[in-house]
């Protein structure tokens, strides 16, 4: 059976740790270890005292019972995972098999397609629309979904654009999913990371029976090395996801877990959530300038959330030729729209420390120029 390899991950494997500048990862500046324990005397004692043994295998009971809280779940309905990415895969290991029908929602991170299509599904996406703000075409998606559809995936809030689904987009793809019974995946890995209000994006579950929500620590929270994520679904889906975790990893580490408690209980998370708000924020401002900068040359449909920003790029050449240009020539790393569906753009991330972000930009705005 081919193979369909994660374009994007595969890039970033590759190169992220020969650029002076990766501009390619997905979250903001990463939450030190110090900086994470600073506010509790107590904390390297806690740590220090941790017995390095298998954890439990779904996640402790008070990490799951912090998870259930972000989503207003139930503690049986969180399965503790490897990052967000085990998630996503387990949830299609457990869903799709040969032959059936997922639509995704593009552009995007392309983790889900690429699964369902080594699974031996039919992969079909809808487009967020540019000439619409990035704003879901539902009308598509309702063309597309089938019976035998069996699987909608959505990321929200969304990477690489930045779009922030609203309540009456959330109860249409409910709708369409409801009409052929087929499940919901939420990946909500930026809930938390919103540009222009404090509000939380709301998650989807608590709304419709077959929904699964993924998370994790890597993005809002800062923590992308404790590789540290999960999924909310219904208990039987948390079983069946479950017994598939058991084949993939076992579990996630213990110091992750004991870490990801102190991150979620609640003082610390809502310390984490307004630091790395404000790196995203600060970096959006700074990138909007610079995009503004190189009108003609460069353009952005401004993002509602997340530490990325999708630049259109005005030059006649494909996405992958350009961040190679980038990465050989400037020793930048940025994503490449086509490892996202969309011709024509870079994905930059911008939620960085202001001189780090800065000297990359300049790096890329002397590369591009060149190229122009
Ligand atoms: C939408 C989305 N889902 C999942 C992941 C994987 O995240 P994690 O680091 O938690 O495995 C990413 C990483 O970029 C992502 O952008």
């Amino acid at each position: 059976m081919s193979f369909t390899p994660f374009e994007l991950e595969a890039w970033q494997s590759r190169y992220e740790h020969s650029v002076a500048h990766n501009l390619a990862d997905s979250g903001c500046h990463p939450v030190g270890l110090g900086e994470l324990l600073a506010h509790d005397p107590d904390a390297i004692g806690r740590l220090l005292a941790v017995d390095l043994n298998y954890p439990p295998v779904g996640g402790t009971d008070a990490l799951r019972a912090l998870i259930a809280d972000w989503h207003t779940a139930a503690a049986d309905n969180v399965l503790v995972t490897v990052g967000a990415a085990e998630a996503n895969a387990l949830t299609v290991a457990t869903l799709v098999g040969p032959g059936d029908h997922v639509v995704v929602m593009e552009p995007g991170y392309r983790q889900v397609r690429g699964c369902a299509l080594n699974a031996g599904a039919d992969v079909d996406a809808f487009p967020l629309a540019p000439d619409h703000q990035w704003r879901p075409d539902l009308d598509a998606l309702d063309r597309l979904v089938r019976p035998g559809t069996k699987l909608i995936a959505v990321t929200n809030p969304n990477n690489p654009v930045g779009t922030i689904l609203t309540e009456p987009e959330i109860d249409a793809i409910i709708a369409a999913a409801d009409r052929v019974g087929a499940w919901i995946l939420a990946d909500e890995v930026y809930r938390g990371t919103e540009l222009l209000t404090d509000r939380i994006t709301p998650t989807f579950w608590g709304r419709y029976d077959k929904t699964v929500c993924v998370g994790s620590l890597s993005k809002a929270f800062g923590l992308p090395g404790l590789r540290l994520g999960w999924l909310v679904a219904p208990p039987a889906l948390v079983d069946a996801t479950w017994r598939r975790h058991e084949y993939a990893t076992i579990s996630a580490g213990t110091l992750s877990m004991h870490l990801a408690e102190t991150a979620l209980a609640p003082a610390t998370r809502d310390r984490l959530l307004t630091r790395n708000r404000t790196l995203v924020r600060d970096g959006c401002a700074r990138l909007q300038n610079w995009v503004d900068d190189h009108k003609g040359l460069l353009s952005i449909i401004p993002p509602h959330a997340t530490a990325l920003a999708f630049v259109q790029y005005h030059l006649p050449r494909p996405s992958l030729e350009v961040a190679d240009a980038l990465r050989v020539h400037g020793s930048v790393l940025v994503g490449a729209g086509t490892q996202f569906g969309v011709e024509h753009h870079l994905r930059i991330t911008h939620g960085l420390e202001a001189g780090y972000l800065d000297a990359a930009l300049s790096s890329i705005s002397r590369v591009l120029t060149g190229l122009a």
